[in-house]
């Protein structure tokens, strides 16, 4: 079986950052489940869909034409890298993912991305319903406003619009939708290595999810 890291974590807990530096260091594949919703969310807000209807939701879950290629994110054939990570997209995301059946739809191609030699994965129920079975569960945590700040960083470099008190609101309703939800709720996988990364940088918690990955 192929070897999985999953790292879960709400937004802005850095498991995105997390993910990518461990995949480099391993030389596994990285999936950003996360970029997977967003797209949705976008793809779906142009065809006008509505965010709360789950049929037609799933319809476009099940065709999504998306493809990862390279650090881009495609989807059909236009580059949507920079336009997914708008908090506008993270918000339709997280309306798209309350539903079950898109859940569901989207499973089948997250599982296909565990390849040789390995795949370190991304999200929020990595560890709880896509890969049940990996060998190391991470959960990365941190305190709201932590978080927010992070993500108005992250915004800022990319010379994208950020206001932090409305970030923090952001966070919070985002955190609040991600932990109530019926389908796949956030939480903490069973025996995962849980770390609060509020006071840790990013070198830290790089370090302590590698020992893990050793033993
Ligand atoms: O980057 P950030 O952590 O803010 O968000 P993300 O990981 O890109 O995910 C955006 C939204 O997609 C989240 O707020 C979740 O509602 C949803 N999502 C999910 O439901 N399941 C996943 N495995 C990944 C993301």
């Amino acid at each position: 079986m192929v070897p999985v890291i999953a790292i879960d974590g709400p937004s802005g807990s850095g498991k995105g950052t997390i993910a990518a530096l461990v995949a480099e260091r391993l030389g596994w594949h990285c999936l950003d489940s996360g970029a997977l919703y967003r797209v949705l969310g976008l793809a779906a807000e142009r065809r006008r869909l509505d965010l709360d209807d789950p049929l037609v939701l799933v319809e476009l879950a099940a065709t999504l034409p998306v493809a990862f290629e390279a650090q881009r994110v495609l989807l059909d054939g236009e580059d949507v890298t920079n336009l997914i990570r708008t908090e506008a997209a993270g918000l339709a995301a997280s309306r798209v993912a309350v539903h079950r059946g898109v859940r569901d739809a989207l499973l089948g191609w997250q599982r296909r991305m565990a390849r040789p030699p390995g795949l370190v994965a991304d999200g929020r129920d990595m560890g709880t319903v896509v890969f049940p079975d990996a060998p190391l569960k991470c959960f990365l945590d941190a305190s709201p406003e932590a978080r927010a700040m992070r993500r108005y960083k992250q915004l800022k470099e990319k010379g994208l619009d950020a206001n932090l008190p409305t970030l923090v609101e952001e966070i919070r309703a985002r955190d609040q939708r991600d932990r109530e939800r019926a389908a796949a709720p956030l939480r903490v996988a069973d025996g995962a290595l849980v770390l609060d990364t509020t006071a840790l940088s990013i070198t830290q918690v790089l370090d302590q999810v590698l020992d893990a990955a050793r033993r």
